[in-house]
């Protein structure tokens, strides 16, 4: 038995109920590896998690996604051997964790040019930004694309992953100190929408031309002015609630607003099988050579400041990706 040091809650709440402990680790079980980890993404879906805004049934792990060495295989497992590095994005609860035992279905190889910091910044996110690229909404050269929070996670990775499929790219940002990072990633005009108008400085910013999709993830502070953005016809694919829950809204709205479509995704569903997640990911691999997936590490802190990694992250004081370094 190995000896794991993971993040534990036995209550939802602030930062403050995340608490690590030791809990044994069997060896992996058939068809699982058991993996020595590296670097641990943070999501904000772990702040939903942890805060009860999504619950949990207690006592839980926290955190969805990691990179790490195989240091043993159960039986029956032919794809990867002792040494590998390998990553997850959707393996259940319980990414935060030195070490811990991961179906081989729910792995990939990590590819040698890609750090293990730099995988775990970019997969979940990365994952997240094709389906909503690729298939929520095909982006094309020549669209309009807002992407909401363009300075953080996701949101560099959906404006430079659009900005390199020819796409005229809106950000906006919650302070004027976000705005060299959100062009940074690739962002032709960036956005304050701490301002009450910042739906007509959008406007403003692509000569009067509508979005042919909206990318919210802020959805409180912005889903009514994502609708006021959008061209006739176009989507509004509302993704997160870092601000709160979206108003509720009239379905004859979207008719006003030129019969716009409106989507709720989530990036499990997209990948709920073993031959989608391999294909996503391949899909991520190739856009990650094309050098479409640019985002910046923003914030790295050890397992034992996990609970600070959230505050950060709450505070809105940190642009790019945040990782966890055991
Ligand atoms: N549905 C899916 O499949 C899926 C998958 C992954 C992520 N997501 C969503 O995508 C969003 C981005 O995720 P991420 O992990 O990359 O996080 P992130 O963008 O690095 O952090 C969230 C950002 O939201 C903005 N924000 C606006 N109001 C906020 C508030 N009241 N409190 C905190 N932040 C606020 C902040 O940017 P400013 O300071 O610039 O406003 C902040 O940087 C999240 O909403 C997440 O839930 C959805």
């Amino acid at each position: 038995m190995t000896t794991a040091r993971i993040v534990s809650l036995s209550e939802m709440g602030s930062a403050d109920v995340i608490k690590l402990i030791d809990k044994e680790l069997p060896p992996p079980a058939k068809g699982e590896v058991q993996l020595h980890q590296t670097a641990i993404g943070f999501n904000f879906i772990d702040v939903y998690q942890r805060s009860g805004v999504y619950p949990l049934d207690l006592p839980t792990g926290l955190g969805h996604e990691a990179v790490g060495v195989v240091e043993a295989v159960g039986e029956g497992v032919d794809r990867f051997k002792i040494g590998d590095r390998v990553m997850y994005m959707n393996a259940g609860i319980g990414a935060y964790a030195n070490a811990r035992n991961v179906p081989v279905d729910k792995l990939v190889s990590v590819p040698d040019n890609i750090s293990d910091e730099v995988a775990a910044a970019v997969f979940f996110k990365a994952m997240t930004a094709q389906y909503l690229v690729q298939k929520t909404y095909k982006v094309k050269a020549g669209d309009v694309v807002l992407v909401h929070a363009a300075a953080g996670g996701v949101g560099q990775i959906l404006a430079s992953w659009a900005k390199g499929l020819g796409a005229f790219v809106v950000g906006t940002v919650g302070s004027p100190a976000k705005f060299a990072a959100a062009k940074e990633a690739g962002c032709d005009a960036v956005v304050d929408y701490s301002n009450a108008n910042w739906a007509e400085e959008v406007l403003k910013a692509t000569g009067g031309r509508k979005a042919n999709v909206v990318y919210d993830s802020v959805a409180k502070d912005t889903f009514l002015g994502s609708l006021d953005c959008t061209a006739p016809f176009g989507t509004v694919a509302l993704f997160g609630a870092a601000s709160g829950p979206a108003p509720e809204i009239q379905p004859d709205i979207l008719n006003k607003k030129g019969c716009l479509f409106l989507t709720r995704p989530s990036v499990f569903p997209h990948n709920a099988t073993p031959a989608l997640f391999q294909e996503n990911a391949k899909a991520v691999f190739e856009a990650i050579a094309q050098g479409y997936v640019k985002v910046q590490i923003g914030g790295k802190f050890s397992l034992e400041q996990a609970a600070d990694a959230h505050r950060a992250a709450e505070s809105r004081k940190v642009t790019g990706a945040i990782i966890l370094v055991p």
